[in-house]
């Protein structure tokens, strides 16, 4: 990538310099991903990586609550963003108000939260989760409370996926991943029907009409495990878009079916934003400390449940 080499290696060199490291999400460009990034995945996996990194200086190539969740697990680190303003969708569909109002509605019922969301909804809540064990999760706390009904927010697509999974019922919230709520069976039918043998690999933030219609459905690490492992002719990521870019440098045999659907949260992480960041050490994340202890108790009760 001519227009992207002096910028690789101007990060590169000073990440060197500074003692950093970039993680990075799994729908990060590829630029990003393979050229500048220390660490990539999906959140749960940067959330265990922000937890055991030994650098003193995280610059988080993804949106704002990943940011968020390194800081609030490693509040003695500097947590650098390159633009505060890469949101989620999710994490502006519910607020800590929200969660104690639900709360008081539903008493003596957990509140497993998504990682997508802010730092307060994470601090009203019990337990965290991810994609990749929301099944674990919300079984484990559902035993430890004695329950069989858990408050699952703020994703109603993952929840309802998730309830397909397991016998414990889930009270969910209207929150949409912005990308995955884009996707219909029909999509899906059109790429069988365009592209015969196609695999079909979805994100559990589909509706659950989606997921139906997949042959496996997993977190964004997930599915890069999946086409590891099957190396399947033809497959179609049903996600974020730069997931096929960055998987297809890797497996150039396989084809990967588009289109896709973009995140303008995830897009908005460049590198001469990572660069700039670097450069002047902002824009640095911060949580209020009572805000921070109580998310952290949320997010370390979800990295002890194992998967
Ligand atoms: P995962 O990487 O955990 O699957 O999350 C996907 C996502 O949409 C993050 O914003
Ligand atoms: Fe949020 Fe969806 Fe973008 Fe992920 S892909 S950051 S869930 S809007």
């Amino acid at each position: 990538w001519p227009v992207h080499a002096p910028y690789i290696a101007a990060i590169n060199a000073l990440k060197r310099e500074k003692n950093a490291v970039i993680l990075a999400h799994n729908y990060m460009t590829p630029e990003i991903f393979h050229g500048v990034a220390d660490f990539v995945g999906d959140s749960l996996q940067l959330a265990r990586l922000a937890a055991k990194t030994e650098a003193k200086l995280i610059v988080q190539a993804g949106v704002h609550f990943m940011a968020e969740t390194s800081k609030v697990l490693s509040p003695e680190k500097t947590v650098l963003i390159p633009d505060p303003q890469a949101g989620c969708s999710l994490a502006a569909s519910i607020t800590g108000a929200d969660v104690r109002l639900l709360k008081q509605t539903y008493p003596g019922l957990p509140v497993v939260t998504y990682v997508n969301t802010s730092a307060e909804v994470k601090a009203e809540s019990d337990v965290c989760c991810t994609s990749s064990n929301a099944v674990a999760v919300v079984e484990d706390i559902a035993r430890e409370w004695g329950v069989d009904t858990v408050i699952m927010v703020p994703d109603e697509f993952l929840a309802q996926n998730v309830a397909k999974l397991t016998k414990i019922k889930v009270i969910t919230w209207k929150g949409h991943c912005e990308v995955h709520e884009r996707f219909t069976a029909e999509t899906i039918r059109d790429f069988r029907d365009s592209h015969p043998g196609v695999i079909v690999i979805a994100h559990p933030e589909c509706p659950p009409s989606v997921v139906a219609e997949a042959d496996f459905a997993g977190s964004t690490s997930g599915m890069i495990d999946f086409v590891a492992q099957k190396q399947p002719q033809k497959v179609v990521l049903v996600t974020e878009c730069s997931m096929s870019d960055n998987v297809a440098v890797e497996f150039p045999k396989v084809d990967f079916v588009r289109p896709c659907n973009l995140c303008p949260h995830m897009k908005m992480i460049t590198l001469p934003k990572i660069l700039h960041a670097l450069q002047t050490n902002t824009v640095e994340v911060t949580v209020d400390a009572a805000i921070a202890e109580r998310a952290k108790k949320a997010v370390e009760r979800m990295l002890a449940v194992p998967v």
